[in-house]
């Protein structure tokens, strides 16, 4: 493992070398930081990389992995530590192979049903150490944590830091995790790194191009390691595919899409996209906001036009259900526009933000088109995180954090105010709302 890992260390060492030849002489932007290799600290059998994920209203995924494959996939749980007043449930367990890999028991247990806004502690596989999680509230505010293209650096390492310093209550991630890019090792790595904010908080994921890993013939369809390790709460949204789902949380509805499976009109992805917005009650849930990696709108050079085809089929279903917002990975860097439709500023449009400066080992993404789109608000090529906390049925507050060095400071912020309160493009829901003010889109 130790050989293992210095191979690593020296490929992406020479990788960073390369990528900063190519940086233009103007170059002042932090420079990619080394990957961090996380290992399992812990006696070998003992659970590691657990980390949560919402099912349903009130139940919560609990998923780990062990060595030992006798060991049994149950979560025992209670609200005070170490009492688990007989609260114990048993799930199920996966594993899977990826050439001469072969992974751990990767168990996901589904615990509920749970009080909302309520710390519980919990403890899996009837062995080792107690965690703790704090559950959603069932009513607003609620806040989100916002943060793509993670990776496993020292950056990675620096925003999860700045996510974690705040209280938020779940983390929204639009892609792009471990950049295992098949070298699974990496995935159990990142599960490590992650384990300390994902255990506590459910962290809700989508697929980025990282998370693939065809390869063809052997693994023609991909997302195996994804698949196993990352499983979100799919069927309970009546989705056929964990690639994409939604689930609802406190008044808000969170449409989670895959940018690399099929899209197209007569895809499963589109009718059922179709289908679950069309079932959207924005009474009780009067905020949607949709998740995708390649971003439909992005004024950088890189991954340019990447994400047009989606957009081409997809953007009227998320316009005409009035989505607030879109927020996107894949480009390194922070851009948000003002309200679009097809290209066009539109006051019934969704916001969108690209929010794919977690932290990974590739860097930022410098080149920005100039002069700057005019549906174009804010760019900027830094490592950071997002910040979406929705006040109550009518106002939402955004906001950027720029890690500077190591220091997190809030650099971009918008209040929105919800379709479902505007007169104007909701007219059915909006009968008594509300006063307008500035700086609010
Ligand atoms: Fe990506």
């Amino acid at each position: 493992m130790a050989k293992y890992s210095s191979l690593l260390f020296f490929f992406f060492l020479l990788l960073n070398c390369l990528q900063n030849i190519h940086a233009s002489p103007e170059y002042s932007r932090p420079h990619p930081r080394p990957v961090i290799l996380t290992g399992h600290n812990r006696p070998e059998s003992e659970p590691e990389q657990v980390h949560i994920s919402l099912v349903g209203k009130d139940h919560m995924r609990v998923t780990w992995i062990t060595s030992d494959k006798h060991a049994k996939s149950i979560v025992e749980y209670g609200t005070s530590p170490g009492k688990y007043h007989s609260s114990s449930v048993t799930g199920e367990r996966t594993s899977y192979r990826y050439f001469f890999y072969s992974s751990g028991e990767i168990h996901h247990v589904t615990i509920g049903p749970l009080e909302p806004n309520t710390t519980y502690y919990y403890r899996c596989g009837g062995s080792g150490p107690e965690f703790s999680f704090k559950t959603p509230p069932s009513t607003f505010p609620i806040e989100f944590a916002v943060a793509g293209d993670l990776g496993q650096t020292e950056w990675t390492a620096s925003t999860l830091q700045h996510i974690g310093a705040k209280d938020y209550d779940l983390l929204l991630l639009p892609g792009d995790l471990s950049y295992a890019d098949t070298q699974q090792p990496l995935w159990d790595s990142f599960g490590r790194l992650v384990e300390p904010y994902a255990s506590k908080r459910p962290w809700m994921v989508t697929q980025g191009n990282h998370e693939i890993e065809i390869f063809p013939i052997i693994y023609p369809h991909g997302f195996k390691a994804y698949n196993s390790r990352w499983l979100m709460p799919y069927q309970e949204s009546s989705s056929t595919s964990n690639l994409y789902y939604s689930f609802n949380v406190a008044g808000c509805h969170v449409v989670m899409l895959g940018s690399y499976t099929d899209f197209d009109a007569d895809s499963y992805q589109y009718t059922w996209l179709q289908a679950d917005l069309a079932k959207v009650d924005r009474v009780k849930t009067p905020w949607i906001f949709a998740l995708i990696h390649a971003p439909w709108y992005n004024s950088n050079a890189a991954h340019k036009g990447e994400g047009e085809s989606m957009r081409r089929s997809m953007e009227e279903v998320l316009y005409k259900a009035r989505v607030d917002a879109v927020f996107s990975g894949h480009v390194h860097a922070y851009e948000r526009f003002t309200r679009v439709y097809n290209n066009k500023a539109d006051p019934c449009g969704p916001i969108y933000v690209t929010i794919g400066d977690g932290g990974n080992r590739e860097g930022l993404a410098m080149m920005f088109e100039k002069p700057s789109p005019s549906i174009s608000v804010f760019r900027e090529a830094s490592f950071g995180h997002g910040r979406l906390k929705v006040y109550n049925k009518t106002h939402a507050h955004w906001s950027w954090h720029r890690n500077n060095d190591n220091n997190s400071v809030m650099a971009d912020e918008l209040w929105l105010q919800s379709f479902a309160s505007s007169k104007s493009c909701f007219p059915e829901t909006s009968q008594q709302e509300s006063t307008t003010q500035k700086d609010e889109l």
